[in-house]
């Protein structure tokens, strides 16, 4: 007898998806290493306690989605281009698994600042629609995120997903053993786009490829040093290399008059500090502990910045 085939979209498991799932992911910082990333270079990156959560009604036809953006309707097959970046990884995933479903995201990530908010978003939504984590949960979250902003480099999402401190590379994603970091956030109060500042590094690259070639291999360099840091549990080593990083951020053109501001008073007191995320805008994060997280916090607001401690999310992707 010969086995029925399956149809487009058609998922083993959706059929054991029960009627209302909810995931939570964090956010993230990444400690080195943006942008050159997008290149093969490595990054380290952390997984910080701010949450996004999306829980998931199951409907058997279209897509509803409600989150700190507002109400949208979509019809099941609709174009994700036609919605909302801010929805659009949502109604990506659910034609991606052939599903109806009513969708509503909680988020106390801030937006747009480089702390991941999308990824966890797309991460919580593959989470919550598939019940599941795994690579599965990472393929479709990291296609959701490419359908806002094609040129990602999956670092986010592998960090969202997997919580704890992660060195991300061409050859995937590797966690560290060590039990996590503190973070001093402090946001410069501009939103940025990743999309642009990445496309501008890309232009800064395509004018020398010769020096920008030389700065990734040096970025390589740090992160290789940076790895041995945080093995060794040598605070002092790892943020002196997060603001050698930030150096050559500022060479690549993503920093800014705000954000040297901030660094600079962040690496007055803290362990070292930098920019995070796609820069232009955004926020600063500082390596901090118990001996200088008071003092740090102080130094940023006394800059201008919004600031909060953080501390290192260690569970990555949650189904409740
Ligand atoms: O600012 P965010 O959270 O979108 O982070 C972007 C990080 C980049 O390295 C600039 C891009 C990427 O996909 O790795």
């Amino acid at each position: 007898m010969s086995t029925p085939k399956k149809k487009k979209n058609e998922h083993a498991y959706s059929k054991d998806v029960p009627m209302i799932t909810k995931a939570t992911a964090p956010a993230k910082a990444i400690l080195l290493g943006e942008h050159f990333v997008v290149y093969g270079t490595g990054a380290i990156l952390c997984a910080v306690q701010k949450y996004t959560s999306v829980s998931v009604e199951a409907r058997s036809t279209g897509v509803r989605v409600s989150s700190r953006y507002g109400c949208d309707e979509f019809a099941s097959g609709d174009d994700p281009k036609n919605a909302s970046r801010h929805h659009r990884p949502i109604l990506q995933i659910a034609n991606d698994l052939g599903r109806g479903a009513d969708v509503t995201i909680d988020s106390e990530i801030p937006p747009g600042v480089g702390l991941g908010s999308s990824s966890a978003c797309c991460v919580a939504g593959a989470g919550a629609m598939l019940n599941q984590n795994g690579q599965d949960v990472e393929d479709l979250a990291l296609r959701a995120e490419k359908s806002v902003f094609d040129g990602v480099s999956g670092a986010d999402t592998a960090a969202c997903l997997r919580g704890g401190l992660i060195e991300f590379g061409a050859r995937g994603a590797r966690s560290f053993e060590h039990a996590g970091v503190s973070l001093v956030v402090a946001l410069t109060g501009r939103e940025h786009s990743t999309a642009e500042t990445v496309a501008a590094v890309r232009q800064n690259k395509e004018r020398d490829e010769d020096a920008f070639g030389a700065v990734c291999e040096q970025v390589g360099g740090l992160i290789g040093d940076a790895r041995s840091a945080l093995d060794a549990s040598d605070l002092v080593s790892l943020g002196a290399h997060m603001s050698q990083n930030q150096k050559f951020l500022t060479d690549i053109g993503v920093s800014d008059p705000t954000i040297d501001r901030i660094v600079a008073a962040a690496q007055r007191t803290s362990y070292g500090a930098k920019l995070t995320g796609a820069g232009a805008g955004g926020c600063v994060i500082a390596l901090v502990d118990d001996s200088n997280a008071a003092k740090t916090l102080g130094s940023v607001e006394d800059a201008g910045a919004t600031a909060f401690r953080v501390e290192t999310d260690c569970d990555g992707l949650r189904i409740s």
